[in-house]
């Protein structure tokens, strides 16, 4: 069996910075089905040699120490080139030809990758539908999405409409990125290969959870893109939510792409709509100051870039817990990490006064940058009269200090063995929508609550460090230590 992968899009920046390195890698390491050829297709008029020399450069910058002349001649000879327009029904003729000849008579299964920009996902889909590149007669087919999918409910709802009248459903692959990280794979073999957490991991002991996605980055070169999305959109509907709905889930029965979606999706439904005040209480907005400085931002954008929203899960295990979400840009440093924060212990024996309250246990998961995960827990200072300290039982996720694959070597090879389980369902990118969308809308409307300001370089508007305080709570600002 051959494989193919058509990259629609090939001469933009997601294909040269991380598909091809991706796949070059997964080549690399001999986890490439042999043969898997890669089509790329764009408007640009190359010839498969100069796209072939361009992407040799690129790669090279990109793998960098990982490159090797040898594994890249050979990965190399099976990149092609065909240009399209994807508003041009013929050119997609010419494609099915094109591909034809490269692939002869041998049954090949195909993925066309959509890494166009988004306005174009439907017409793409529309176009292999016209020329029958959807067909299954020698081979599957199947087409993966990059995000944003959709700007929110409606225009989610229509592209599932329309991608539905050329692919089924088990064709197609919604990517998000983040679902293809180590470390968030983790989350679901540190909850369910291990019985001493799960019994802990509820309401019964767990006092809230906080999720967050911190970065130092701005938003650069982005902003025509950014000023519009906004950090809900942007990051909330897509890689926050799949942080909580893992992080939340049910076991599945088994491990199996369906059946860990459909968990998945149970969490989402279970998130309790906001309503009344809750649009202007359950949430804090910021906006790093400088940003409508920046290139393509309107001098008086009311865009979020940093936003904390506190949504609760009503279902058996969840109901009362909160769970706030947080992320921003301009912050102090590059942190994605969940905090799993428990109860404090029913009644304290220790300490001078009635009045002391140690720090009560939690279970540190790092994402990224510092991939890993802390437990802290009290003990006794030694030669002390019962003094207790917060002391912390640290694991590294690789020890070894190499850099972990990026998420997309692992995506991609999924979406060419047809293993749709790290990829987003129809159901699951609607619900999510319809859980963001309502709090887009009242945070656009004249009842919006205030949009702080904050100084680059801290964890957001301070005004949300007192919303916490005001909760009796406290974020967990630390920076993960890099070794
Ligand atoms: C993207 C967002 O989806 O994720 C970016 O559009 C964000 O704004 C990025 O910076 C974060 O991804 P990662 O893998 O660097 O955490």
């Amino acid at each position: 069996m051959s494989h193919t992968m058509v990259i629609f899009g090939a001469s933009g920046d997601l294909t040269s910075r991380k598909l091809i390195p991706a796949l070059y890698r997964q080549f690399q390491r001999g986890r490439l089905p042999n043969p898997t050829r890669i089509v790329g297709v764009s408007r640009s008029a190359f010839t498969s040699e100069q796209w072939r020399a361009q992407l040799t450069e690129s790669t090279a910058k990109f793998v960098k120490g990982d490159f090797n002349n040898e594994s890249w001649q050979a990965f190399s000879q099976n990149i092609f080139y065909q240009p399209g327009d994807i508003g041009s029904e013929d050119d997609f003729h010419k494609l099915a030809s094109f591909l034809t000849e490269v692939e002869g008579s041998q049954t090949t299964d195909r993925v066309y990758y959509l890494s166009t920009m988004p306005q174009l996902y439907a017409a793409a889909i529309t176009q292999l539908g016209k020329a029958g590149l959807h067909l299954e007669k020698d081979g599957k087919r199947r087409v993966v999405i990059e995000k944003p999918f959709g700007t929110d409910l409606a225009s989610a709802k229509v592209l599932n409409e329309s991608i539905h009248q050329t692919f089924r459903e088990d064709q197609i692959y919604r990517i998000d990125h983040y679902l293809g990280k180590e470390t968030v794979q983790n989350i679901l073999v540190f909850r369910f290969g291990n019985t001493i957490f799960e019994p802990l991991w509820n309401r019964n002991y767990v006092d809230h959870v906080q999720i967050t996605v911190a970065e130092e980055v701005k938003v650069g070169r982005r902003g025509d893109y950014y000023d519009k999305a906004g950090i809900l959109r942007d990051m909330f509907q897509n890689h926050i939510l799949q942080l909580m709905m893992v992080t939340a889930m049910e076991a599945p029965v088994r491990y199996t792409g369906e059946m860990v979606r459909d968990e998945k999706v149970k969490v989402l439904q279970s998130v309790r709509p906001y309503k009344g005040s809750d649009f202007a209480e359950f949430g804090v907005r910021g906006q790093y100051t400088g940003y409508s400085e920046e290139q393509g931002i309107p001098d008086d954008s009311q865009t979020e870039t940093f936003a904390a929203l506190k949504l609760y899960i009503d279902n058996w295990r969840w109901k009362g817990v909160p769970f706030y979400l947080r992320s921003g840009k301009g912050m102090s440093c590059r942190s994605t990490q969940i905090v799993i924060q428990f109860r404090e212990p029913p009644h304290m024996l220790f300490g001078e006064q009635k009045s002391f309250r140690p720090e009560a246990n939690r279970i540190v998961i790092q994402i990224q940058p510092a991939e890993g995960l802390q437990l802290y827990f009290q003990s006794k200072v030694p030669d002390s009269d019962m003094k207790l300290r917060l002391s912390e039982l640290d694991f590294k996720f690789d020890s070894t200090g190499k850099e972990l694959p990026d998420a997309y070597q692992r995506l991609l090879l999924d979406a060419l063995n047809g293993d749709p389980g790290l990829f987003a369902r129809s159901d699951e990118v609607e619900q999510a929508w319809r859980i963001i969308d309502p709090i887009i809308a009242a945070w656009k409307s004249p009842a919006a609550p205030t949009l702080h300001p904050y100084e680059p370089g801290m964890w957001g508007p301070e005004q949300c460090t007192e919303w916490m305080h005001a909760q009796g709570r406290n974020w967990f600002d630390v920076c993960p230590i890099l070794h």
